[in-house]
C-alpha cells in the first residue's frame, strides 16, 4: 500500500539507491513512481503513472545523476486517479518541500479548504498535497527547519501516514514520520536511509531503527535524530535485521510467485527449526509456558486475505489437539461489532506483513478489553510483533509476490506447532500422538519436494491449460481441508481474474450446484479423514450433473472417481492442509500465466493494506 524510500549520501549520487530502492517496494503499489532530489540546492521532481520502467526512461537523460540527497514513492492510489499529477512526491506552491506518502489523511478535505481560502494553488486531488502545502506554511514561521515545520504540520492532520519529506536550500533536510503504517530507517557514515520496508534498506545496512507512531526523525549520513510530535527527544534503537538482500531477487524463477511456491519445503523447514523437541514444542515468551497456556479459556483469531485462511485451519488444530473455543474472525468485522471478551480470552493475530490495518486494530481492541495477545507474523520488525505481548514470527524470509504462497504455509506450520504446545500445555495431546504429528512434520519437507517434482508441476501446467477459458471454478473441501479450498479459489482470482468460488463441501447442495455445467470446474479436496465417504458422493453428485471434476489430495476412493486427478502424499488429516494447498498455488499461477496476466502485480491489489 504505497512504497516510500529515501536516500542522503555524503558524496555518493543516490538516484540508483532509490531507484532500486523503489523496485524492491514495488509490491507496495504500482500504479505510478517518482523521485524527488536536491540538484544544486533545488528541489527537482520526476514522477509517472505508470510501471517504474516509465520512470527510468524519464531518468535516461541523466539530469538527475549528480544529485546526493532524494525521497522516493511508489503509489497504490488512495485519494485521486492514477495520473502523472497525483503522482508522487508533491512540492509546496513554492517548491521549497518535497513530499511521499504512504496513508489517508482523513481530514484533508478541511485542509484543502483552509489552503483554498489562502489562495494556495492545488494540483493534484491528493491528501498529499495538502500536507505538503502545509509544510511549506509551517516552514515559513520555523526558519527554515524542516523538522519542526513537519512536527507542527502533523499536529493539524488526523489519519494514517508514514511520510518522508524533503526541503533544498544550501543545507538539505530530510525528514521522516509515521503514525500507523510502517517506516523503518538506517545509517552509517557513508548515509542515511529511509524506507516501508526493510527489505529495501539491507543492501545498505542491516541495524535497522524501527520508528514508532508519533515520532519524527530527522536523517543524515551518520546522524538519526528522532523527537515525539511535541519535540521531545527520544532514543530509537537499531534492530539487527538478518533477512539476505538477495532474497529479493526472482533467482531464476520467471516470477516471484514462482519462486517462493518452489521455496516452501525450505519454509516448513525453518518454521520448524529450534522449535520442536520430540514430543512438544517450545516457543520464546512467558505467554508460551505451561502456566499461561493452561489459563487459556478461549481463542480469538483475527487476520484478513490469505491469513484469515491460515486462522480458519488454525481453529480446526487448537480446537481439535488442544480442546479450546476457538473464534476466528475478519479483522475489518471484528474490530466494529463489539465483541465479548473475557480476561481469559488470548487473541491471536496472523499476518505476513504484521502492518494489515484492520488486523492492528483488531489486536489493539483486545488489548483495551484485557485480553493477552500473541501474533503468528513473518515480518520481524513489524509493528504487529512489537506491539503483541509474544509473537512466533513465521521465517519464511521476504515474501514479495502479492498472492501470498509460502507465507500462508509458514502460517499452516506454526499453527500446528501452536496447537501442539496449547495441546501438550493443557494435557489435551497424548504424548505419542504428540510424538506422531511432530515426526510427520519433520518429514514434511521432503514430501512437499515430492510435490514441487518437475513431472507433477508439469502435470499441473497442462491442467492449466485444459481449463483456463472455463466460465468459473468451484472448490470444495471439508473440515480442516475447507479453508483450503477457500484459499485454492482466492489464489485463482486474485491472480487471473476468473471467477472462483470456495465453499464447504457439505454445503454444495444448498446452492453452488446449481451453478454445475460442463464450464465450470470443480476442485474438491480429498483427504483420508472421518469426512472421506461423504466428499467422495459430491464428487458423484457433480459429476452426474455433467460438471469436470479434478480431485487434490491423498484419498484413494475420491481420486480414482474424478475426472482428473493430483495426487499429494498420505499425511496425518491434520497436516494434510499443509501439502494439499501447494497443487492449487500452482494450478493459480499457471492459469494466470496461459492467460498471459501479471501474477507478480495483480491489477488493484497491493500486497500490504496499510488504510482500511
Ligand atoms: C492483502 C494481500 C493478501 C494478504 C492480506 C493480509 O490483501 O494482497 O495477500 O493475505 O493483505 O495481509 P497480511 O500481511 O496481514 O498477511
Amino acid at each position: 500500500m504505497c512504497g516510500i524510500v529515501g536516500a542522503y549520501l555524503s558524496g555518493e549520487p543516490c538516484l540508483a539507491a532509490l531507484v532500486e530502492g523503489l523496485r524492491t517496494l514495488e509490491y507496495r503499489g504500482y500504479d505510478s513512481v517518482g523521485v524527488g532530489v536536491v540538484l544544486d540546492g533545488r528541489l527537482v521532481v520526476r514522477r509517472k503513472a505508470g510501471r517504474i520502467e516509465e520512470l527510468e526512461r524519464e531518468l535516461s537523460d541523466g539530469a538527475l545523476a549528480a544529485a546526493t540527497i532524494g525521497i522516493g514513492h511508489s503509489r497504490w492510489a488512495t485519494h485521486g486517479a492514477v495520473t502523472d499529477a497525483n503522482a508522487h512526491p508533491h512540492l509546496d506552491w513554492k517548491g521549497r518541500v518535497a513530499l511521499v506518502h504512504n496513508g489517508i489523511l482523513e481530514n484533508y478535505l478541511e485542509l484543502r479548504a483552509e489552503l483554498e481560502r489562502r489562495g494556495i494553488p492545488l494540483r493534484s486531488q491528493t491528501d498529499t498535497e495538502c500536507l505538503a502545502h502545509w509544510i511549506g506554511i509551517e516552514l515559513e514561521g520555523t526558519d527554515g527547519d524542516l523538522a519542526e515545520a513537519v512536527r507542527r504540520a502533523l499536529r493539524r492532520v488526523h489519519g494514517y501516514y508514514a511520510i518522508a519529506a524533503l526541503a533544498g536550500g544550501a543545507r538539505p533536510q530530510l525528514v521522516v514520520s509515521r503514525e500507523g503504517p510502517p517506516l523503518c530507517v538506517g545509517h552509517s557514515a557513508a548515509g542515511a536511509w529511509l524506507a516501508s520496508d526493510p527489505l529495501a534498506l539491507v543492501p545498505h545496512t542491516r541495524e535497522v531503527v524501527f520508528l514508532e507512531d508519533g515520532d519524527v526523525a530527522e536523517l543524515a549520513p551518520g546522524k538519526l535524530v528522532v523527537t515525539r510530535r511535541d519535540g521531545t527527544p527520544l532514543a530509537r534503537r537499531p534492530v539487527h535485521v538478518d533477512w539476505k538482500a538477495e532474497a529479493a531477487d526472482r533467482g531464476g524463477f520467471e516470477h516471484f510467485m514462482l519462486k517462493e511456491i518452489h521455496e516452501q519445503p525450505d519454509v516448513v523447514a525453518r518454521a520448524l527449526f529450534g522449535r520442536v523437541e520430540a514430543d512438544d514444542v517450545r516457543f520464546e515468551g512467558e505467554l508460551f509456558g505451561d502456566a499461561a497456556l493452561r489459563g487459556v479459556e478461549r481463542v480469538v483469531i483475527s487476520a484478513c486475505g490469505t491469513a484469515l485462511h491460515a486462522g480458519l485451519v488454525a481453529r480446526y488444530l487448537i480446537e481439535g489437539l488442544a480442546r479450546v473455543p476457538v473464534d476466528v474472525d475478519f479483522a475489518s468485522e471484528f474490530r466494529y461489532r463489539q465483541p465479548v471478551l473475557s480476561p481469559g480470552t488470548l487473541a491471536l493475530g496472523i499476518s505476513q506483513s504484521g502492518e494489515t490495518a484492520d488486523t492492528l486494530a483488531a489486536l489493539r481492541l483486545a488489548r483495551s478489553l484485557g485480553c493477552r495477545q500473541a501474533a503468528l507474523c513473518n515480518a520481524v520488525g513489524s509493528t504487529m510483533v512489537r506491539e503483541s505481548e509474544a509473537a512466533i514470527l513465521l521465517q519464511a524470509g521476504p515474501e514479495i509476490g502479492v498472492a501470498s504462497t509460502k507465507a500462508f504455509l509458514a502460517m499452516l506450520v506454526a499453527s500446528v506447532l501452536f496447537a501442539v504446545r496449547l495441546g501438550r500445555a493443557r494435557g489435551t495431546l497424548a504424548l505419542a500422538e504428540a510424538r506422531t504429528l511432530l515426526g510427520e512434520l519433520g518429514r514434511m519437507r521432503m514430501n512437499l519436494e515430492r510435490l514441487l517434482a518437475r513431472e507433477v508441476v508439469e502435470g499441473i501446467r497442462a491442467l492449466a491449460e485444459r481449463h483456463k477459458d472455463q466460465r468459473g471454478f468451484l472448490f470444495l473441501g471439508r473440515g480442516i481441508n475447507y479453508p483450503i479450498a477457500l484459499e485454492g479459489a482466492l489464489k485463482l482470482k486474485e491472480i487471473s481474474y476468473l471467477h472462483a468460488e470456495g465453499y464447504p463441501a457439505g454445503e454444495m447442495k444448498h446452492g453452488p450446484i446449481a451453478m454445475i455445467d460442463r464450464q465450470m470446474t470443480t476442485f474438491v479436496i480429498a483427504a483420508r479423514d472421518s469426512v472421506a465417504s461423504k466428499v467422495r458422493s459430491n464428487i458423484e453428485q457433480i459429476r452426474a450433473r455433467g460438471g469436470p471434476v479434478v480431485c487434490v489430495g491423498d484419498d484413494e476412493e475420491s481420486l480414482a472417481v474424478a475426472d482428473e486427478r493430483i495426487v499429494v502424499p498420505g499425511l496425518s488429516p491434520w497436516l494434510s492442509p499443509i501439502a494439499n494447498v501447494v497443487p492449487l498455488q500452482l494450478f493459480a499461477y499457471h492459469v494466470a500465466l496461459a492467460r498471459g496476466c501479471d501474477i507478480d502485480k495483480p491489477r488493484n491489489l497491493a500486497k500490504s493494506v496499510t488504510v482500511e
